[in-house]
């Protein structure tokens, strides 16, 4: 790993890793403690001492399965994966976790991060967070590019909430409402749709690494109101544990390319996810500064 991705990692995670009292990887090579690993790579130490509660019967090699550096593609607009990408492995989820709209077709996942989203969901079961479902899971380019023109032709036809937030109201008003205008041009929509929807080879969801979850107290409907569940609360805390991340969060928009989707969570596995949790990077920045341990 580089040394400067080290060194910022190590200064995000001392107040974090000193309050639960986990060894905290040095630029030296040796531990804050003093003692015992000597010669060993100070990340090595990290996650030997990194320890994780469980109430379930956690497979804690499945977890690790992320190490493989597979689970680490990019898809995203300056690294799409093309129109014939398809991952290798895709296993229909249990319809057990999946919402009732779904349930007749069936959501595909790639297998380990399938099997690791079973061990977080029965992680969530027993710890009596029981309201979430996968609504989104593998998404083929071509279902891709259905739901992009579907969002197109919604924005082409009525000037909704999401183009004042991407185009701001002045632009709106300036540009639409003082000239009586009720639809955008289409270069305007294509805007509002890229902050929220990948355009069609773009998209994560095409890696089968990904899912979007929503609960049934939300109804049909994707909005930020899942940051008020319970589910998101046990996921920002635990979600890392089982190698997901957070993919889009709030403030990062100008490194992710879209807006804030609490309910989109992405597996890398469980020591990318480590990192990428405390570190606080997203999965662009944590790249970019390596990987390698
Ligand atoms: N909503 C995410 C960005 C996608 O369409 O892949
Ligand atoms: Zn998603």
């Amino acid at each position: 790993m580089p040394m400067r991705f080290r060194k910022l990692l190590t200064l995000l995670c001392v107040p974090i890793l000193l309050s639960s009292c986990i060894r905290i990887p040095s630029d030296q090579g040796t531990d804050t403690d003093g003692g015992g690993s000597e010669g060993k790579d100070p990340f090595v130490s990290y996650y030997e001492n990194m320890t994780y509660h469980y109430q379930t019967k956690v497979d804690e090699e499945a977890l690790l399965t992320g190490l493989d550096t597979a689970y680490l593609v990019l898809a995203n607009k300056t690294s799409p994966v093309g129109e014939s990408y398809t991952p290798e492995d895709l296993v229909r989820l249990d319809n057990a976790v999946v919402v009732p709209w779904h349930q007749t077709t069936g959501l595909t996942l790639e297998a380990c991060a399938a099997a690791a989203l079973y061990e977080m969901l029965d992680e969530m079961r027993a710890e009596e967070v029981t309201d979430i479902f996968v609504t989104s899971a593998y998404r083929s380019y071509i279902k891709q590019q259905q739901l992009y023109y579907q969002y197109l032709d919604n924005e082409l036809s009525t000037i909704s909430e999401d183009a004042y937030r991407c185009l701001g109201y002045t632009y709106i008003k300036v540009n639409y409402l003082d000239q009586g205008k009720t639809q955008l041009s289409r270069a305007d929509a294509e805007k509002v749709v890229l902050s929220y929807s990948a355009y069609p080879g773009t998209s994560e969801h095409q890696t089968g690494l990904c899912v979007d979850f929503i609960t049934e107290d939300m109804g049909g409907n994707l909005t930020e109101a899942f940051e008020d569940t319970a589910a998101f609360a046990w996921l920002s805390e635990n979600a890392y544990k089982f190698g997901f991340i957070l993919r889009y969060p709030k403030g990062k928009e100008d490194i992710t390319g879209y807006t804030y989707e609490p309910w989109h969570y992405r597996f890398v596995g469980r020591e990318a996810a480590t990192d990428i949790h405390f570190s606080r990077l997203t999965l662009e920045q944590y790249l970019e500064n390596g990987t390698s341990h």
